[in-house]
């Protein structure tokens, strides 16, 4: 019956996660997995997601179906993060939230969305993406082709062929754009030349989708959504997929949420309803937990600042490893500019590394990274970041 069946050889990302669990050497190092890890290399539970918690469990609730959409403080805090709080499009209620199964999950309900309802768009991700993208888009039968990004050359974004490639897509194709901290390069645009990607989406009549999973590591939380909030306010109907696996720490709750921003209010409500349609067909409703702490630490005052406070302190911490790891590679390996390792943002650094220098890495000094180059600079620490420099200029060198 099953013989047709194709076999399936993994994920490159969670495929790598687990082949680290299985690594029985001590000195192991995981680069791999988009995941913060703290000073002691341990996953943190943040204080305010502690504080959430304790609420939530006493006394201990009941577990309802939740709507479709999930929790509305759940969806509130989505919109207000990405948005801003006072933001004039959500007072003309013109944004269409769902609370998702984590950013993957609403990644998923849109390309649903799109295939259905823009069944001739192409969506196009950068040159490179994460590979998920690509998966969940043809998953959902949406033709995906790729735009010019990143120059391994340079360490940098190929921006004006970026540009010129934009000028010449049809309407209604979609661009899935990374607002902050892109993935797996970790090069961001500055902020003048998301005035010209967006100006060149509306003069094309594009669809653009926005993937921020990492709000908040970048450089603020409000610099971090500057492409949304820009695109907003130059009158674009945009898709915008949010996580807070990163951000809350909360990856297994897979907490997420999906936006549409729509021309009106009327609009926003049909798309609304076919938001809820479409999780109704996949999965009916999300989980009870996950959205409650996000309930809670999104709308309480404090708690949201202590929140922010948060995350900032793992952002300034990655930055720390950056500086550290590039002034120890520049002692180690002359005449090799590393100065990317500070240029870019967020978790990732696309290190340039060859497969074969991923892959030495691995087999003789236990450290993972994704294939493509990428290094989770979220996983190194003050006891690791001599190893892992050494083991890196060691096979730059031979
Ligand atoms: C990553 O890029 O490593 C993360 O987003 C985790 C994942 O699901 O791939």
């Amino acid at each position: 019956m099953f013989a047709s069946i194709e076999f399936y050889a993994g994920d490159p990302i969670l495929g790598l996660m687990d082949k680290y669990n299985a690594d029985s050497r001590a000195d192991k190092v995981n680069l791999g997995v988009g995941v913060y890890y703290d000073e002691a290399g341990k996953l943190p539970v943040l204080e305010c997601v502690k504080t959430a918690e304790e609420r939530i469990a006493d006394p201990i609730s009941p577990r309802p179906y939740l709507p479709m959409a999930g929790l509305p403080g759940h969806r509130k805090g989505c919109q207000e993060l990405l948005f801003g709080k006072d933001a004039p499009v959500l007072q003309e209620n013109r944004v269409a939230t769902i609370a998702t199964i984590g950013g993957s999950g609403a990644l998923k309900v849109g390309a649903e969305f799109i295939n259905k309802w823009f069944p001739h768009a192409k969506c196009y991700v950068s040159d490179p993406t994460w590979g998920n993208h690509i998966a969940i888009f043809e998953g959902s039968d949406v033709e995906v082709g790729k735009y010019p990004y990143y120059d391994n050359a340079t360490s940098s974004v190929k921006f004006d062929e970026m540009l010129a490639f934009f000028k010449q897509l049809n309407k209604d194709d979609v661009v899935l754009l990374h607002p902050c901290c892109h993935n797996p390069t970790g090069m961001d645009l500055t902020q003048e030349q998301w005035d010209q990607v967006l100006t060149v989406v509306k003069e094309r009549g594009l669809i653009a989708f926005m993937d921020i999973a990492y709000q908040g590591f970048g450089e603020d939380m409000d610099s971090d959504a500057y492409p949304i909030r820009k695109g907003v306010e130059m009158g674009l109907p945009m898709f915008v997929s949010n996580s807070y696996s990163k951000n809350l720490s909360l990856y297994g709750e897979r907490v997420g949420g999906l936006s549409v921003v729509c021309p009106s209010e009327e609009e926003a409500a049909r798309v609304f309803g076919q938001l809820n349609f479409t999780v109704r067909q996949i999965y009916s409703s999300p989980p009870t937990h996950g959205g409650r702490i996000v309930d809670i630490v999104m709308n309480d005052e404090q708690l949201h600042e202590q929140w922010v406070g948060e995350v900032y302190a793992m952002r300034d911490r990655i930055k720390a490893m950056r500086s550290k790891l590039k002034s120890v590679l520049e002692a180690k390996v002359p005449g090799r500019n590393f100065d990317y390792l500070t240029r870019q943002n967020g978790m990732f650094s696309f290190t340039g590394l060859t497969p074969e220098q991923v892959e030495r890495l691995q087999s003789e000094f236990a450290i993972y990274m994704v294939s493509n180059s990428r290094m989770c600079v979220a996983g190194l620490n003050e006891n690791n970041v001599d190893y892992v420099a050494n083991a890196m200029a060691e096979v730059l060198a031979n």
